[in-house]
């Protein structure tokens, strides 16, 4: 937990906005566009994982326009070493199976990508029609090596960003600054 003493600290722990609103929707219309154009009518099954995808999804559904269904799961991935497998935990799964549908993962940041990597392959593993991954942001610097041999990337990202830890728009900081309306730049640095 934050050791949150007042407004002000928690005000001037944002750096700078890095993408703003605006930035933020337009995107999102684009993204629900070409998803729409991609599956032209064909129904959809749009699933987010939490906690931090939620507010991009809330979004996104709104941008798309083919039959929609939307489902949520919990994800936390565990390493023991900088090589190993990791071995995804769902701390809650989805409720459906999915092998009737044509799943889109929608994700709010990858960073080593290793959480996703081992989401895609345990829903591929539950043989949807097809599946694709949606992400908000990318930090393709920070991937790891194991994840980037496998040839693993987003179907659609809307922001490639720099190796910088971002807050807002669902995205936290031992849980604050998800309600952020735009992405920012974290800095523990300015706590005074
Ligand atoms: P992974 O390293 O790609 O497995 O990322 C796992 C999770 O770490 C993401 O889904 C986010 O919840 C979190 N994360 C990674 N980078 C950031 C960041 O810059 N800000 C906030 N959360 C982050
Ligand atoms: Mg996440």
């Amino acid at each position: 937990m934050l050791d949150i003493q007042s407004t002000q600290t928690y005000q001037e722990r944002i750096r700078r906005t890095l993408i703003s609103e605006e930035e933020i929707a337009a995107a999102v219309q684009n993204a629900g566009k070409e998803i729409s154009l991609l599956y032209d009518g064909t129904p959809i099954l749009l699933v987010s994982i939490l906690k931090g995808a939620f507010v991009f999804m809330a979004d996104l559904m709104r941008a798309v326009d083919v039959p929609c269904e939307v489902a949520f799961m919990c994800a936390k991935s565990y390493y023991s070493g900088t090589f190993s497998t990791g071995t995804v935990k769902i701390t809650m799964d989805l409720e459906q199976d999915i092998s009737g549908y044509h799943v889109v993962i929608v994700e709010d940041i990858i960073d080593t990508g290793r959480t996703l990597y081992d989401v895609y392959n345990l829903l591929k593993g539950r043989n949807p029609r097809s599946l694709r991954v949606v992400t908000l942001l990318d930090k393709p610097s920070r991937r790891d090596a194991r994840v980037a041999q496998s040839g693993f990337k987003p179907d659609m990202s809307l922001f490639t960003i720099d190796d910088l830890f971002v807050v807002g728009y669902g995205l936290d900081c031992a849980e604050y600054y998800r309600n952020l309306p735009y992405i920012a730049e974290y800095s523990p640095s300015q706590e005074g």
